[in-house]
């Protein structure tokens, strides 16, 4: 099965929940992408939405794609949002921000009446933490702050507690997200307790926020090769 069929797959299903006049927020990463695209496929066909992008790259794409965008400060309201995920749990928990984008996925996910992910089969997994956890942080301090990261890994008994700063394209310069700031990545390898390590990490002056989405999801949808399966939160 080619990974990308999948995500189409999970994209496609993810359409079935636009309906006209809503405003959408669009995710970012490789499986958003799709998304935004087949959105824009719609609005050809006189689809009439407002798209709200969590990424200068997802603004940027969806601009080609024809999807008409709202800017965030007049939007009063945000129907859904369809976003990708790096890892989901069987409570669709998540780690997001592989693509550096979590911040204002987050806070257009939480605005959101109606929060959808979309994967492949890859992203679904027994606990989170396997995926390094991305965690958006002030450039002001940041090895402080990184200690303090470190920490918090400890105290919420994750396995692994490696923090490490994310390199941009030039391995000299570290990744700056659309914000100005800089991602640590930590590698809790298993987060047993993903509550009590998401409050420890919002109490670390100079975090701005971390990739746990937790009790946000409220469909995931997982595209395979024929179909997607979509499951509902109870
Ligand atoms: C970006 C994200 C992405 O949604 C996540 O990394 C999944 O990406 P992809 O669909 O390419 O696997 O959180 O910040």
């Amino acid at each position: 099965m080619s990974a990308d069929t999948a995500k189409i797959n999970a994209a496609m299903a993810a359409l079935d929940y636009v309906r006209e006049g809503m405003t959408v927020g669009l995710g970012s990463g490789s499986t958003a992408a799709h998304f935004v695209r087949l959105l824009g496929e719609r609005v050809r066909q006189g689809l009439v939405v407002l798209g709200v992008p969590t990424s200068e790259a997802t603004r940027s794409l969806a601009e080609a794609a024809g999807v008409p965008l709202v800017d965030i400060e007049r939007v009063t309201r945000i129907h859904v949002s369809v976003d990708g995920a790096d890892e989901i749990d069987p409570g669709f928990n998540l780690i997001k921000g592989a693509g550096g984008a979590l911040l204002r996925e987050k806070i257009v996910a939480a605005a959101a009446d109606h929060f959808i992910v979309i994967g492949d089969d890859t992203k679904p997994v027994p606990v989170l933490g396997a995926f390094p956890l991305p965690i958006e942080v002030t450039p002001f301090g940041f090895s402080l702050t990184a200690g303090r990261i470190f920490e918090a890994l400890r105290e919420t008994g994750c396995r692994g507690d490696d923090v490490t700063l994310r390199p941009g394209a030039e391995e000299a310069l570290p990744y700056i997200t659309d914000n100005g700031n800089i991602i640590l990545d930590a590698a809790a390898q298993m987060i047993p307790n993903p509550h009590a390590l998401a409050a420890a990490l919002k109490r670390i002056p100079g975090v701005v926020e971390h990739g746990l989405f937790l009790d946000m999801a409220r469909t995931v949808i997982i595209g395979r090769d024929e179909d997607a399966l979509i499951q509902e939160k109870e």
